[in-house]
């Protein structure tokens, strides 16, 4: 990774940074990317079967056992240096906000707080609020242990809104940062994508780090390929030898 003089500037001197993060951060930990020619998740799994709510509704016991599946990795999967290297960059910096699109929880498990989650987290649930196809049978299905609705994965699904005010926080964040990261993310997913263009119109500049590229690449200010849980840490070095 080599570093200019100008990224050199822009990381010493930055105090309000902002994260994006995607899929390919955790991606070291073990957790699968979605959108990767191979071994991504909606290369194995139609994401109309798995992730949508009309899914849920025609088969709750196939969305919740695939959810079940990656609940479980996700909570036997451990952080890594990338995730690590946000917390310490943090404590270093007056302000560090990580906006995620990851569900797995492992942001915060590294240590970082006040993750802005833009697609829920897979290790709450909350009520289903649609009916279910008639014909499913709902008996085991996980309930509400005090109303006795039927929950699902506090997750986003295809078709849904964010969670109310997420992209909001997100948007302010991004507003009074002066420096953005965004990191493993394939960058075609709205709104989440559209956050590093919104830095770049306020002329904050946004530093890429991803396996490959993307349709981010050409106008970020500068982007680096390779892997998170090394050029993450190289980067956070560089602003710290000040
Ligand atoms: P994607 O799977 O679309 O993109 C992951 C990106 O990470 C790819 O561009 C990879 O090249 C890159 N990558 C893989 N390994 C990496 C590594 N070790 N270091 C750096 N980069 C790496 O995942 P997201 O962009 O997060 O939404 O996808 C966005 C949303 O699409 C997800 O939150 C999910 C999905 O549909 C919902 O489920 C609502």
């Amino acid at each position: 990774m080599v570093i200019d003089e100008g990224l050199r500037q822009v990381l010493q001197r930055a105090n309000r940074v902002v994260v994006l993060t995607g899929a390919g951060i955790s991606a070291e930990s073990g957790v699968p990317t979605f959108r990767e020619a191979q071994d991504g998740l909606w290369d194995q799994y139609d994401p109309e079967d798995v992730a949508t709510p009309e899914a849920f509704q025609r088969n709750p016991r196939r969305v919740w056992a695939w959810y079940a599946h990656r609940r479980q990795l996700a909570q036997e999967v451990e952080p890594n240096a990338g995730h690590w290297a946000l917390v310490e960059w943090s404590r270093a910096l007056s302000w560090l906000q990580v906006v995620t699109q990851n569900v797995d929880g492992l942001h915060q498990r590294a240590g970082s707080e006040h993750v802005i989650e833009l697609h829920g987290n897979i290790h709450r649930d909350r009520v289903f609020d649609g009916p279910l196809a008639a014909e499913v049978d709902d008996a085991e299905l996980p309930r509400c242990p005090e109303t006795g609705a039927v929950l699902r994965p506090d997750v986003v699904w295809f078709g849904e809104q964010l969670p109310e005010g997420a992209m909001e926080q997100a948007v302010a964040a991004v507003r009074s940062a002066d420096l953005m990261l965004s990191v493993g993310t394939s960058a075609v997913v709205q709104p989440a994508a559209s956050l590093p263009l919104e830095a770049l119109e306020r002329e904050i500049p946004v530093v890429e780090i991803n396996a490959e590229p993307t349709p981010l690449t050409p106008v970020a200010s500068w982007h680096f390929l390779g892997s998170a849980g090394e050029l993450v840490p190289t980067l956070v070095r560089s602003a710290a030898s000040g």
